[in-house]
């Protein structure tokens, strides 16, 4: 989409706060009758003016050229490279990331892919945070062995030596050409400290004469609370099925970064085809207009319920909330590189799967699904569904035990969360 008024980050000097940008950033009304609101694009196919404008963007779009100054990401051609329902959600993307590009893909998993396929080679080595989303773990360890890419595993994110030996470790193994991170984690809250990573792919790259591109899932915070290309992290891939997206209405995924590593991530998204349809895109364009509202509204409903959590009559439960975390390095990452915790955290309660499960079915409101950020609260028992394909012992390892539920606080009144789960605690307990 060329640029327009409709892209301003500024006025007289004022900066614009995201929350008001995304009522109108990427779209301009007059390239469409002058309607407020972006129609749905749905279209396969794009017309050119002439033979040579077809020509000039496809040499964009295929990567022989850069888009002209002012033309975004270039003409639009066929709505498997571009569209511009997709283009207004990834303007929109990357300007709450910070990032210079945004790429909107089919799925958090396409996306997640996308970049592995886009970057990593056979011998190559992928250092990894676990646990991650199991869907991620599964992609790691099933599927990249069979195209000979390896892997290495570190699970303590605020301990620069640990991080720093497991890199070395992992570089033994062969090139290693990416870090790959989620922060916090999911289900356990566990923070990674990203200055700290930055220090030990810096000084990788001064031994190595090589760089390893740091990745970080943003699923759970950002964009709104954590912005980790802010804090020298080099890729930023989304769930956007989930606080982006928000009412649980759609899959979708994103990617935000420079635009020099994101080139050949669009080349492969265009390959592949793992583009997201113009109607999602406008459903998630119209979600991102309330997306700091509902985010803010969840979190301040979260900290309610961690509270009654933390402190609940019936079975003694651990809070595992970024703003509950006892350890003071945790508590000083949290500080430093989040502008809020979230509404998706987890309790853990000394129990088996059994008791955990009577806990669950006794539940009312929350809806037993998996899934997070949607305007419904959710619940749900990692260890034996999202998290069931990471390996037990990693599982141990991690405190992802069946004792551990994760929630995920939606729009409800958070008064008539708590009393669904103090009765659910009082069935649990009896
Ligand atoms: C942190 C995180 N990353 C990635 C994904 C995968 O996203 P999707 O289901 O949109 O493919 C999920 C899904 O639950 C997730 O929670």
């Amino acid at each position: 989409m060329p640029d327009c008024q409709f892209r301003k980050t500024h006025l007289d000097g004022h900066k614009l706060h995201p929350s008001t940008q995304m009522m109108s950033y990427g779209y301009d009304p007059f390239m469409s009758e002058g309607a407020v609101k972006p129609p749905v694009f749905l279209t396969s196919t794009f017309a050119f003016r002439n033979a040579e404008e077809g020509a000039e963007f496809f040499d964009v779009v295929a990567g022989r050229k850069p888009a002209p100054e002012g033309q975004g990401a270039g003409g639009l051609v066929y709505s498997r490279f571009n569209h511009p329902n997709l283009e207004i959600v990834e303007d929109r993307l990357a300007l709450l990331d910070g990032a210079e590009a945004a790429l909107v893909t089919s799925s958090g998993m396409s996306a997640i892919s996308m970049v592995f396929l886009a970057m990593l080679r056979p011998g190559d080595v992928l250092l990894h945070f676990t646990p991650l989303y199991g869907g991620t773990e599964t992609l790691i360890r099933k599927i990249l062995p069979g195209f000979g890419i390896k892997s290495a595993a570190f699970s303590d994110g605020l301990s620069e030596e640990a991080m720093a030996a497991a890199l070395k470790e992992a570089a033994a193994q062969g090139p290693v050409k990416m870090v790959y991170l989620e922060t916090p984690a999911n289900p356990t809250n566990a923070m990674i400290d990203f200055a700290a990573v930055k220090r030990i792919v810096d000084a990788h790259e001064l031994a190595h004469g090589s760089r390893p591109v740091s990745v970080c899932d943003n699923t759970m915070l950002g964009p709104v609370y954590q912005q980790p290309i802010r804090h020298g992290i080099d890729l930023c891939v989304y769930s956007l099925t989930k606080y982006v997206g928000g009412h649980s209405d759609l899959v979708a995924g994103g990617i935000t970064g420079s635009k020099e590593l994101l080139k050949q991530v669009r080349l492969t998204r265009g390959a592949f085809g793992s583009q997201l349809d113009p109607h999602s895109s406008w459903m998630i364009a119209r979600s991102m207009e309330t997306l700091v509202l509902r985010m803010d509204k969840a979190t301040a409903s979260g900290r309610k319920v961690a509270d009654w959590l933390a402190s609940n009559p019936h079975i003694p439960a651990k809070v595992l909330h970024p703003e509950f975390d006892p350890d003071p390095a945790a508590q000083a990452v949290h500080e430093r590189q989040c502008t809020g915790a979230g509404s998706t955290f987890s309790f853990v309660i000394d129990a088996d799967r059994a008791t955990t499960f009577k806990l669950l079915n006794a539940l009312q409101l929350f809806k037993l699904a998996v899934s997070l950020g949607g305007t419904e609260s959710l619940v749900c028992h990692p260890a034996s569904t999202t998290h069931s394909g990471v390996p037990p012992e990693v599982r141990a390892e991690t405190g992802v035990t069946e004792g551990l539920v994760r929630i995920s606080i939606g729009l409800e009144h958070p008064d008539d969360l708590i009393a669904d789960l103090d009765h659910a605690f009082r069935v649990a307990a009896g």
